[in-house]
């Protein structure tokens, strides 16, 4: 097929430089296991899981099978006033994946809405127990939850949020970044030591400043997938963890990368033994097959809403929130399919043990390559890091990844890094693949 096969004037693409991409395009038109066919019927190398998607590989068989004896089954029901058997069995699947008592899932479509959901459970709860006053959020910066207006305002990609300032959340503060170029630029499957309490301004400057009482939730990626891979500090999510609890504040994970097996655990919560009181997923739960996010919560949220609501006539509704597709039965039948799959065949320790590898791999082929600042690993996914060219931010990251792209493997840019995030079932073969291709794009880019 030849670019000529399709009309591209029709479609917006989203996060892409449109006029470069019809200029020389990427579209795939299969895929199968870690490989895409393009339309000019070359493979490439899925280095990213399709954007933290595809944990399992493409096109796998019983995930299909079950999207296909769902469609046949009950294709699709209304969700409010009513249920159907997939959302209760994928619902209890999920909540027995999670840690401590994160055990009530409420399902949505996307990360973006898992963001708004759980920042919307958390006033709900409080204004439930009596502090509605309880509305300030505080996010990361570079953090990243999605494009919704509660998740660009909680989240801290500058580009994400510059042309929107009008309407971002008014009550929000943000954390520092947990980066520190100097002394841990190299991290390879460890957290990193840092001499600095980089809390220490929660503490100090951030709940003084708002007052403890009125802070709502503190919200992050146990890892910061989208800026580009950065691990937290050793310490550092249990000690948020002991901060909100002091001060009565809720702890949300947003889990939407680091969730179902990315770092060789269910979640990254299981990694860290931090449980927070709500954990955002989406991507990987379908296998990326089927759009499906959710939040899980603790016990003791959803027992606080029902409980204020007990003078309520039953017919009141206690949580004025869902979607359409909310708990969407071809999505869940697709979720129950994904984590058995992920279960018997033992793809997170998989992910695991491939973490090393790729670990390993991206350090000893990376390291010193000119341009190279730093690299992180951890789990199976790691960045690399490279000087910016002056005035042009991002423009060797994008010129990189399209040199991956016509070499065969799909990388991601991220500001100044690229990222490989491949299926679990990838092999050593195919990361030497990746990372052989990304060396020699950094060399010619430098
Ligand atoms: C941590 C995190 N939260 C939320 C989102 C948004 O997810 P979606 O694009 O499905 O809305 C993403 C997407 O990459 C993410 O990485």
């Amino acid at each position: 097929m030849t670019t000529q096969a399709f009309n591209m004037d029709s479609q917006w693409l989203p996060f892409t430089p449109n006029r470069s991409f019809k200029n020389d395009p990427r579209i795939f038109t299969a895929a199968s296991g870690a490989y895409f066919t393009t339309h000019d019927g070359r493979q490439v190398l899925d280095g990213i899981s399709s954007l933290w998607c595809v944990s399992a590989g493409h096109n796998v068989k019983p995930i299909n099978e079950a999207i296909k004896n769902q469609l046949d089954t009950l294709d699709y029901a209304t969700a409010f006033q009513a249920s159907n058997p997939k959302a209760f069995e994928a619902a209890e699947m999920i909540a027995a994946m999670a840690p401590g008592d994160l055990n009530k899932v409420l399902f949505c479509n996307s990360g973006s809405e898992a963001a708004d959901t759980s920042l919307k459970v958390a006033l709900a709860y409080h204004r439930a127990r009596g502090e509605g006053h309880r509305n300030v959020f505080i996010g990361r910066e570079r953090g990243y939850h999605g494009v919704g207006f509660g998740g660009i305002s909680v989240g801290g990609i500058p580009a994400n949020r510059k042309a929107f300032g009008a309407a971002l959340l008014p009550r929000v503060d943000h954390l520092r970044f947990i980066h520190d170029p100097v002394n841990h630029a190299y991290i390879n499957g460890v957290e990193p030591i840092w001499q600095e309490d980089i809390l220490l301004e929660l503490e100090s400057r951030i709940l003084p400043l708002h007052d403890p009482s009125n802070i709502a939730a503190v919200i992050v990626e146990p890892v910061a997938g989208s800026a580009g891979w950065y691990l937290p500090p050793q310490g550092y999510l249990k000690r948020l963890r002991e901060i909100c609890d002091k001060h009565g504040i809720l702890l949300i994970f947003d889990e939407v990368i680091t969730g179902f097996g990315r770092l060789g655990t269910n979640f990254a919560s299981d990694y860290y033994g931090v449980v927070p009181d709500m954990l955002n997923f989406a991507k990987a739960v379908t296998n990326g097959v089927i759009p499906l996010g959710g939040v899980i919560c603790r016990d003791h949220l959803y027992n606080s809403i029902m409980q204020a609501n007990d003078k309520a006539p039953e017919h009141a509704i206690e949580f004025f929130h869902g979607y359409t597709y909310s708990g969407h039965p071809v999505a869940c039948a697709a979720a129950i399919a994904t984590l058995a799959h992920f279960k018997s065949e033992d793809l997170f320790a998989r992910a695991g043990s491939m973490g090393h590898v790729l670990g390993d791999a991206m350090h000893s082929a990376l390291k010193g390559l000119p341009t190279v600042l730093g690299i992180r690993t951890l789990g199976l996914a790691g960045a690399v890091e490279l000087t910016s060219i002056a005035g042009l931010p991002g423009k060797r990251a994008y010129d990189i990844f399209m040199e991956c792209f016509h070499k065969g493997v799909l990388v991601r840019p991220a500001g100044e890094n690229l990222v490989l995030a491949p299926p679990f079932i990838v092999d050593k073969a195919q990361i030497d693949v990746m990372v052989g291709v990304l060396a020699d794009a950094i060399k010619k880019h430098a």
